[in-house]
Parts: structure tokens; C-alpha cells; sequence
């Protein structure tokens, strides 16, 4: 999922050839106060002459604690919308709020119940971390959680929120999984957050390894160039590919077995679920 800023033609152009799974039009902290209102109009016009494309449509709006929310939401909740990204939501009960906001917009203007869906940076308050849990069962419209690292150590009051060789300090290694647990718990989709640096595609590369061996299923990028790396980073390989269809198959033949065995090695039930999660994400 790509983050443009919502107050750039250009970087919108960009955005749409970068081959992500999804913009993210950013009205929130990637746009000045000043140029608020522009972005605002700006990305509600692009929404207007959205053509068939191959990615979906998620905005970022502002947090609710700004004022600007439902201003946001009313201008772009419209055909074409896929879906909004809300930050700083402090859990499932800021979710519930929006999604009924939704559900009225989207009555106003003719789209069918539903139709926009929700993904949430789910870390970026301190009480937000106390309410992971509210997010089971998932509340209506959810699809996606993701974290954030910056907004939390600025609130927590922490001087960094790094270690000296670049890993997360630890409060952020229990964002980075408690939303791992919760996004899985809720069987939405976990999405690893951002990597700032983005002339290090190979930083990024491993980054995005440790994500999916983790159990994220995407990353948000921030800048084009990093689009290909995350996309690669996350499908499954040929040889990953082919190795789950072995097993399924060879579970397809032998329908009253628990467990059989490939190339010497034993396999069982969860082998076979992870199979069919690897062609899925295929
Ligand atoms: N989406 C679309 N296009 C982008 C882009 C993005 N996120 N980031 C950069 N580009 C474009 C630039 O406009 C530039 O296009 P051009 O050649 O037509 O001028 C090209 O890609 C190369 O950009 P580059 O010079 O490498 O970077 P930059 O200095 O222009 O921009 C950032 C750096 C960080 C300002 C920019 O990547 C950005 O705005 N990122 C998104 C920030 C954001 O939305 N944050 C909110 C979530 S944390
Ligand atoms: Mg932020």
C-alpha cells in the first residue's frame, strides 16, 4: 500500500504506474495544515475521474481528535472510494464511529452498504496498546491493521524509538506484534509498517523477509521505488509455489490421511494449511 501525499498531482501519476496494491491518498500528517483544504478537493476531484484501475483507493484521513474527520469523509466517500485508513484510532469503538459515518455518506450518495472498508494504523497511542484486544471480534467494515512507531514514542514522551544498530526499541517490538496477534485474532489482514529509508531497497528487502516469515502479508511503502521490492519481498516464490501444490496433492490422494510423507520429510494438518495459505496468497 502506497502513501501519496494528498496534495500532489504528481506524485498521484506516479503513484498510479508504481504497480502497488493500493494508494493510500494522504490528507493527514503528509499534508500541512495550509494545504488542508486543497488536498481535501484535490484528492475528492481524483476519486471523481478514477478510471479502471488495478489498485485499490484508500484515503488516510484526519484523526478524530482534529475535527477534520468528518469534513474528510464527506468529501470523498463517493463511487469510486475503496476504503480508509485511520489513524490514531485509540481501538474498535473509534472503528464502530466511522463505519456508521460511512454507512450514512454512503446511503447519500448511492454507493451499496458497505462498499468502503476500513484499515487502521493501530498503534499510534498509548491507549490504543490497551485496546488491541478490542478489535476481536473484528468491528464492521475492517479489513487491514497496520502499526506506527513515530506517533507513539512522540506521545509516550521517548527520546528515540530505535536501538543504536537501527532495530525497534523494545515498546515498538510489542506494537509491531501485539498488532500482529490482534490483526490475526481479528482475521483481518496485518500489514508491516513503513521503512523510512527508502534509498536502501536491500535494508528494505530483508526487512520485508523478517515481515513475512513473521506472518505480515504487506508492507506500507512511502516512496515508488520501494513498491516492486515489497511486492516481490511478499509473494511466494516458484519453489515456494510449487511446493505447497506437492503437498496439497499429495494430501488430495491420500483423502483419509492425517499425515504422509515427501521426500522423506513427515507432513501433517498444519503443513497442509500453510500450503493452501501460501496459493492463496499467490
Ligand atoms: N508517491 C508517488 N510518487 C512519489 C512518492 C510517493 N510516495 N514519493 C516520491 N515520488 C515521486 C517524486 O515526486 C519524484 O517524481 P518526479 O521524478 O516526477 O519528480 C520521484 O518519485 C522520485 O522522488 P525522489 O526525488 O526520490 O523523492 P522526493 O525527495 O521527491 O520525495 C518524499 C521524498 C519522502 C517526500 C516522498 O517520497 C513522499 O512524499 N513520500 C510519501 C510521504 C507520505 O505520504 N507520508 C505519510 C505516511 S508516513
Ligand atoms: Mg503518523
Amino acid at each position: 500500500m502506497l502513501f501519496v501525499p494528498g496534495d500532489s498531482e504528481r506524485k498521484f501519476a506516479k503513484g498510479s504506474a508504481s504497480g502497488a496494491d493500493a494508494l493510500i491518498l494522504d490528507l493527514e500528517d503528509a499534508v500541512a495544515p495550509s494545504m488542508k483544504e486543497m488536498a481535501r478537493a484535490h484528492v475528492a476531484g481524483l476519486i471523481d475521474a478514477k478510471a479502471q484501475n488495478n489498485w485499490m483507493f484508500f484515503v488516510r484521513v484526519n484523526p478524530l481528535n482534529t475535527g477534520l474527520t468528518f469534513d474528510d469523509l464527506a468529501a470523498v466517500v463517493k463511487p469510486g472510494l475503496d476504503g480508509v485508513l485511520l489513524p490514531k484510532v485509540n481501538g474498535a469503538a473509534d472503528v464502530v464511529r466511522i463505519a456508521d459515518e460511512l454507512g450514512k455518506l454512503e446511503a447519500a450518495v448511492g454507493m451499496e452498504p458497505g462498499t468502503v472498508r476500513i484499515a487502521v494504523v493501530a498503534t499510534e497511542t498509548a491507549a490504543a496498546m490497551l485496546n488491541l484486544a478490542s478489535y476481536v471480534p473484528a468491528p464492521p467494515r475492517l479489513v487491514a491493521m497496520t502499526w506506527g512507531a513515530e506517533d507513539l514514542a512522540a506521545q509516550i514522551g521517548a527520546t528515540d524509538n530505535k536501538e543504536q544498530d537501527g532495530s525497534w526499541a523494545f515498546p515498538y517490538q510489542v506494537a509491531r506484534a501485539q498488532c500482529l496477534f490482534a490483526a490475526t485474532a481479528a482475521e483481518v489482514l496485518p500489514i508491516d509498517t513503513l521503512y523510512a529509508n527508502f534509498r536502501d531497497p536491500a535494508g528494505l528487502e530483508a526487512d520485508c523477509r523478517r515481515a513475512r516469515r513473521d506472518g505480515f502479508v504487506g508492507r506500507i511503502a512511502i516512496h515508488p521505488d520501494q513498491v516492486e521490492v515489497i511486492n516481490r519481498a511478499f509473494s511466494p516464490t516458484p519453489e515456494q509455489i510449487a511446493h505447497a501444490q506437492a503437498v496439497i496433492d499429495a494430501f488430495a490422494a491420500a483423502p483419509d490421511a492425517g499425515t504422509i510423507g515427501i521426500d522423506g520429510k513427515m507432513y501433517d494438518i498444519p503443513h497442509l494449511k500453510a500450503a493452501r495459505r501460501t496459493l492463496a496468497g499467490a
